[in-house]
């Protein structure tokens, strides 16, 4: 397996593509290319503030800035597009690039629902081309270990999984997490990580599920509850919120054992493993500072593109939209 040099273009120059453009100038396989704005000033900017900024491996003077989105598609030198745009603007973007011949790496949750999500696989196979849902703690090296560790049975057999993830931020009708016609909502921002999670610790798709929403007055869910039950007798419970103190952690009993993680999707503080007797016999799989999360997610891109085996597979980004699509529909 070569793990191929990787042109990027980045759709959108919100938060999250900042990070990520941040994390391809830190990456071993990315080249920031190309960066597209539906305003060419606004992109400029964008592009002017990543040129100032020190700490970049790659650095941002050549490149490109496009005023629309369409225009950086068809850019020849492109050969990946990150879409960092809100998730109702995933499809349409999504199928635009792998039309234009390029791999994608989009944000998630992928689409709106399943049906969506396997309509834009169904493209990829198409244009032979790599798509992946950005679930970047999936690249992640603790993860793996920790999905190695569940399945390889150190807490011997898995029972229970309680995972956390809320944050608090004021909430506007601007930001499309409150809009409800765009893919708003908790669950759909954070909660699509804990389910993400669980399905892949209990490794099969979940039988029964159910969720509280509280409606907030924009039109949203701004915090939920919910539990999973898979058929091999593990249940999960879980929680998300926007407007709630941030907790991110992750707790998986088992019948020898239990896993305690502080930031199951970030990967700063490792994780723990404690024994039946409370003894705690490792902490480990912790990001080193010289592998922030977004480059990691770009080199797993690039080695997927290389031939590697995908670290998150069209059939579990459809399985995670049906399950979503579920607890929606209650
Ligand atoms: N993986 C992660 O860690 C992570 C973290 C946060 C968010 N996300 C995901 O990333 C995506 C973007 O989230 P974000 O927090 O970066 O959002 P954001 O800050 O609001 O940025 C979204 C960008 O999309 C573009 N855009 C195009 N049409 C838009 C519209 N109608 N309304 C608002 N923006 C529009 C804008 O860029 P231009 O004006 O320049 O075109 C805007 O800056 C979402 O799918 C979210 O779930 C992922």
């Amino acid at each position: 397996m070569s793990r191929p040099r990787i042109n990027w273009g980045i759709l959108g120059t919100g938060m999250i593509a900042r990070k990520f453009a941040r994390g391809v100038a830190l990456s071993k396989s990315g080249i920031p290319k190309a960066v597209a704005s539906r305003d060419w000033d606004k992109c400029k900017d964008f592009v002017g503030q990543l040129q100032d900024w020190s700490g970049v491996n790659h650095s941002f003077d050549d490149t490109d800035s496009f005023g629309s989105y369409e225009e950086l598609i068809r850019n020849p030198l492109v050969d990946a597009v990150y879409i960092g745009l809100p998730n109702h603007l995933h499809r349409e973007w999504t199928i635009a690039a792998l039309r234009a011949g390029k791999h994608v790496l989009c944000e998630k949750p992928l689409a709106l629902n399943a049906p969506e999500a396997e309509e834009l696989f169904a493209v990829a196979r198409e244009e032979n081309r790599i798509l992946i849902e950005a679930f970047m703690y999936r690249a992640l090296p603790q993860t793996k270990a920790i999905l190695e560790s569940v399945q390889g049975g150190v807490i011997g057999d898995l029972r229970l999984m309680r995972l956390n993830f809320t944050f608090n931020r004021e909430a506007s009708p601007d930001d499309v997490r409150y809009q409800a016609e765009n893919g708003g909502g908790s669950l759909m921002d954070v909660g699509c990580y804990c389910i993400d999670f669980a399905r892949s610790l209990a490794g099969t798709e979940p039988v029964e599920m159910s969720a509280l929403f509280h409606q907030h007055e924009f039109g949203v869910d701004d915090y939920a509850a919910g539990t999973l039950a898979f058929p091999n007798d593990i249940l999960l419970t879980f929680t998300c919120g926007m407007t709630v103190t941030s907790d991110q952690t992750a707790h998986i009993a088992g019948s020898e054992g239990r896993i305690e993680i502080p930031r199951f999707w970030f990967g700063e503080e490792g994780f723990t493993i404690v024994k039946p007797d409370g003894k705690t016999v490792e902490t480990k799989g912790k990001r080193k500072a010289s592998q922030p999360v977004y480059a990691l997610e770009a080199d797993a891109f690039a080695d997927v593109v290389g031939g590697a085996e995908n670290w998150n597979p069209p059939e579990n980004t459809i399985g995670n939209m049906r399950v979503l699509d579920e607890l929606r529909a209650r």
